[in-house]
């Protein structure tokens, strides 16, 4: 099998460096024409000229492939509008959407201003919302679309002094846990990737002996997967970097159902190590699939008598 994305029309959100440069030119250099979206920001966002989107769309266009540059700012509802325009008007339809564009204002939480805290927020959930938003319309039309929303290790596990971060990249989970219902049941598959890698975005954390290991090479051949007629996967978030790839999934524990009422704390207390194993933990598909298996629990504690 060889996967190619011939036909195929692909919207990138920051797409001028970094993690969304390598997906540009990976895409491209297989089939897809690419709308490079870049506002130029700097790394805390600020002070943004259009010049890395051009020189990526360039780049593409040198080695034989088409691509046009988008320097509108994901944070804006009419440049969300505008970068899918501009791929339907340019290349007739949009199948691929990796919102990738992203920015770090690292802080911890009592040094942190509520500005970097909801510039962070806006630039990677709002601005997500937005492209997802603009974008699903042509896609739900034609019954096929591929979204890529970037998460991150730092919102899967934790890092110190991002809250922000860590909240933002999150957020972006739980619209992708809902996205795959709204949008998967129409061929819309809406899947997160967890990148590492060196960028000037972590290059102030990893060093030299990173650099080999994390080139966001190694990242892309995954989101370039997720965007392709191949996968099948949706609401799943993949981790990428230094040649590893794994699935990552919320689960929950098998836990306890107490009968006989409202358990005391002393109750809780006693079950605290079965209440929090995850030996046999399960995903769910959704919310209401939780409190169907939370119900089908409770009355089988009831009816026994007894606690699981
Ligand atoms: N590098 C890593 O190890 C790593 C780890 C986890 C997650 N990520 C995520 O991957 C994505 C790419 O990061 P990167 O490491 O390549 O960083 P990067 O700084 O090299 O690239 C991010 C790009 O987004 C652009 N951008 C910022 N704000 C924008 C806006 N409002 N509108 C349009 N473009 C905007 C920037 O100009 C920049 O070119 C980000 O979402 C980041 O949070 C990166």
């Amino acid at each position: 099998m060889t996967i190619n994305f011939s036909g195929k029309v692909a919207v990138i959100t920051g797409a001028g460096n970094g993690l969304g440069r390598q997906y540009a030119l990976l895409l491209a250099s297989l089939g897809a024409k690419v709308v490079v979206n870049d506002l130029g920001a700097a790394l805390d966002g600020m002070a943004a000229n259009n010049s890395p989107a051009e020189k990526v769309a360039a780049e593409i266009r040198a080695s034989g492939g088409e691509a046009r540059a988008n320097g509108d700012n994901v944070t804006d509802p009419e440049g969300a509008a505008r970068m899918v325009r501009q791929a339907i008007d340019a290349f007739g339809r949009l199948d691929i959407l990796v919102c990738n564009a992203g920015i770090l204002r690292d802080r911890s939480l009592l040094k942190m201003s509520n500005d970097d805290f909801a510039q962070v927020m806006d630039v990677h959930m709002t601005g997500a919302y937005l492209c997802v938003k603009a974008a699903a319309p042509a896609m739900i039309e034609q019954g096929f679309g591929r979204i890529v929303l970037t998460t991150s290790p730092s919102g899967l596990f934790g890092n110190f002094g991002q809250s922000n971060y860590g909240a933002a990249k999150m957020a972006l989970v739980g619209f992708a846990n809902t996205l795959k219902l709204e949008l998967g049941r129409k061929g819309v598959l809406v899947n997160c990737i967890a990148p590492s890698a060196i960028t000037r975005m972590t290059e102030s954390i990893l060093d030299e002996e990173h650099a080999e290991a994390l080139l966001p090479e190694y990242v892309a051949p995954m989101v370039a997967y997720l965007c392709s007629d191949a996968c099948s996967c949706n609401g799943e978030i993949f981790a990428a970097g230094a040649n590893h790839f794994a699935i990552n999934r919320m689960v929950q524990g098998p836990g306890v159902t107490f009968s006989g009422g409202v358990p005391s704390i002393d109750d809780i207390a006693g079950r605290i190590s079965e209440i929090s194993t995850l030996e046999g933990a399960l995903p769910y598909q959704s919310g209401v699939d939780h409190t169907a298996r939370l119900m089908e629990e409770y009355r089988a504690a009831n009816a026994s008598g007894n606690g699981n």
